[in-house]
């Protein structure tokens, strides 16, 4: 096989057999085809698209391209949760305790976030003592007793997609669904689920501003999952804002916390509720939705999933009186009000400058590099639909320096607040299940 056919076969809108793309997918691995050959050929996915099998067939020869995590020590069905990215997204700080509490297996392998806010991994160091550099060994030992156990990521996964991802960045061929749908898929696969809920965000703090693009991108990778044998469901939900109130590292913890109690943001509330009920039936611990719902409903109320965050914790060296008393969490030594100019309703949070203004605050990493601060970000005061009255606080700044001006800049204008009222967006738009 030469890659050049192949660029060639693509550009004029034919599809690959499974052996042309494990051709392109190994070599490129090996570094046997050059990145101009594969900049070329992924132009050509670009704009001539892929079918089915080709997409489930690129998906495979991702997974296989480096090494893959074996779950089979973890009793049950292993489901693993993938939000396609927002603002504040606090969702698996909730979820996890919260499915284990009703018996679903969670084996969370995280990398530390790049953007916004910190990934996973970087939320749970707010703990103090929080360790996630475990062994293999006690990762799937804390599995089998809790139900509930993270790990950093060092194992080499998926080298093709990381090799290709950081070459489609550069040549304008990121948004392709076909590539992007592989992309997740081979890394969820790759790191050992056996079952899968995506949470495909849309709005202007995602990855897909268009509500028919995240349609889209939701069914490409549900067949991808199918065809793969991963029970996969996807949920599209909405990102026009950030999600509940909090971005920032041990804002989110806190934020958790509370959504624990039954106390959190209505929106995280009921978004965590929506896809944890999808994790305990795709995990055989339910048989209807409405049943899983309640499980985990009863769970909050009883203060079983509260409970069950505090093990979660313990296990893991952390301090786990944080649930109890959040004020153990770090703080930032200023907070400061961003006040609004006028009178009226909330029509538009930019939610991706929200999250930049956090990022600027330090609760991102610019770089891999980047050091976090855990206890710095932004805590939303006003959402869309809401009244507000000149002089009411739109959010309050946890800072660690008082020179915020630019911050608070960026913040207003991504408020944008108009005379007459505003219906609250819908926070669930598709479910495919
Ligand atoms: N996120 C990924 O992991 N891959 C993509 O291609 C796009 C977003
Ligand atoms: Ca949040």
């Amino acid at each position: 096989m030469r890659m050049v056919d192949l660029i060639e076969k693509k550009r004029n809108g034919s599809a690959h057999t499974k052996e042309e793309i494990d051709f392109i997918i190994n070599g490129y691995t090996n570094d046997d085809i050059p990145d101009y050959q594969m900049s070329a050929w992924s132009m050509a996915v670009y704009f001539q698209g892929m079918d089915d099998q080709e997409r489930a067939a690129l998906t495979n020869a991702m997974v296989h391209s480096g090494e893959t995590i074996d779950l089979s020590a973890i009793e049950g069905i292993k489901v693993d949760k993938h939000s396609t990215g927002g603002v504040g997204d606090t969702t698996t700080l909730v979820l996890a305790p919260l499915v284990a509490s009703v018996g679903v297996p969670v084996a969370k392998m995280s990398g530390r976030g790049l953007g916004h806010t910190g990934g996973t991994i970087d939320k749970l160091e707010s703990i103090s003592g929080f360790n996630v550099e475990i062994s293999n060994n006690t990762f799937i030992e804390l599995v089998n007793r809790n139900k509930v156990a993270v790990i950093g990521q060092t194992h080499n996964l998926t080298p093709a997609d990381k090799k290709l991802y950081g070459l489609r960045d550069v040549t304008g061929t990121v948004n392709s669904i076909p590539l992007i749908a592989s992309s997740i898929m081979s890394k969820k696969i790759a790191s050992g689920a056996d079952a899968i809920v995506l949470d495909v965000k849309t709005g202007s703090g995602a990855f897909m501003k268009e509500l028919k693009d995240a349609k889209e991108l939701a069914n490409a990778m549900v067949k991808i999952g199918r065809s793969l044998n991963r029970k996969t469901s996807a949920v599209i939900s909405d990102m026009s804002q950030p999600l509940g109130y909090a971005i920032g590292n041990a804002l989110e913890v806190k934020e958790a916390i509370n959504t624990l109690k039954g106390e959190g943001p209505d929106d995280l509330y009921e978004l965590c509720l929506t896809l944890g009920s999808h994790m305990v039936v795709l995990a055989n611990k339910a048989t209807t939705l409405e049943e899983a719902r309640n499980l985990l409903i009863e769970s909050i109320q009883s203060g079983k999933a509260l409970q069950h965050f505090k093990l979660f914790i313990e296990a893991q060296n952390g301090e786990e009186s944080v649930v109890d008393d959040t004020t153990k969490l770090p703080q930032a030594k200023y907070q400061i009000d961003v006040k609004a100019e006028s009178t009226g309703y909330v029509s538009e949070i930019v939610a991706d400058q929200i999250g930049i203004a956090a990022m600027m605050l330090g609760a991102g990493r610019a770089t891999k590099e980047s050091k976090i601060d855990v206890s710095v970000g932004i805590e939303l005061r006003k959402k869309i639909g809401d009244e507000v009255k000149k002089g009411d606080p739109l959010v309050t700044i946890h800072a660690n320096s008082e020179k915020v001006i630019e911050v608070i800049e960026k913040i207003k204008h991504s408020y944008t607040i108009t005379s007459s009222s505003v219906r609250a967006p819908e926070l669930i738009y598709s479910i495919i299940s």
